[in-house]
């Protein structure tokens, strides 16, 4: 599929169906979270830039390569995005954050704004957008959009599950924008949830049900 890629890794998709099985704990689900947020930045971060810079060993100097550009800005959805933070903040711990607090109306499924928060210099760093679930795309929608408006221009979604109605939804909104995820999965119910899914992942995340 265009301008999506699923992480087929064994350890992804291992964790993935421990994380669906309902019978899973909180502390569980928020575990294999964290986790499996590691896994997918290291798979969202494969190409970014290199430069090579002169460094002293206690033998010799060489050339290292270090990540070359602005640090990256983590962009967790409220909740549940934050359960990817974590695990990405481990292995990239510089980055900056921003968070955007969006709940999804459960009538009308429209994402609703209560926070938002970002680095002032979004124009030259690269924005990962986090959120495990990609429904309706409402909310990486919304999202995007406000990120943009504030300078963005260089993003990318990671989620862990993708319904195809939420893949077309935000490919064709924002095209530009690259969606990394561990599963597509078959559709969306009348309620707007992901099938077979893993439920509401923010309630299953912090214990909220
Ligand atoms: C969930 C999920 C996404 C959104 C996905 O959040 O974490 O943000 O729904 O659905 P969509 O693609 O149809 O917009 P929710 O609104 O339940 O808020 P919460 O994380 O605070 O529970
Ligand atoms: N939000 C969730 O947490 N789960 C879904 O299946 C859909 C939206």
């Amino acid at each position: 599929m265009q301008g999506v890629t699923v992480v087929d890794h064994p350890l992804v998709q291992h964790k993935l169906t421990l994380m669906r099985d309902k019978e899973r704990s909180t502390k569980g689900f928020r575990q294999l979270l964290n986790e499996i947020g590691m896994l997918l930045c290291y798979e969202v971060t494969r190409d970014l830039p290199i430069e090579r810079i002169q460094i002293e060993t206690p033998m010799t100097t060489m050339e290292g390569a270090q990540i070359a550009g602005k640090k990256l800005v983590l962009a967790p959805i409220l909740r549940a995005g934050v359960g990817f933070l974590d695990g990405m903040l481990t292995l990239v711990p510089a980055a900056r954050v921003a968070h955007i607090g969006l709940y999804r109306d459960p009538e009308s499924l429209q994402a609703v704004e209560y926070y938002f928060k970002a680095p002032s210099d979004l124009a030259d760093r690269m924005v990962l957008v986090l959120d495990p679930m990609l429904a309706t795309a409402n909310s990486a929608v919304a999202a995007i959009e406000r990120l943009k408006e504030r300078g963005a221009k260089d993003l990318r979604f990671v989620c862990l599950l993708a319904a195809p109605e939420g893949i077309e939804r935000l490919r064709s909104a924002h095209p530009d924008v690259h969606i990394w995820t561990a599963a597509i999965d078959e559709r969306l119910n009348d309620h707007g949830y992901i099938v077979p899914g893993l439920g509401d992942a923010g309630d299953r995340m912090y214990g909220t049900r």
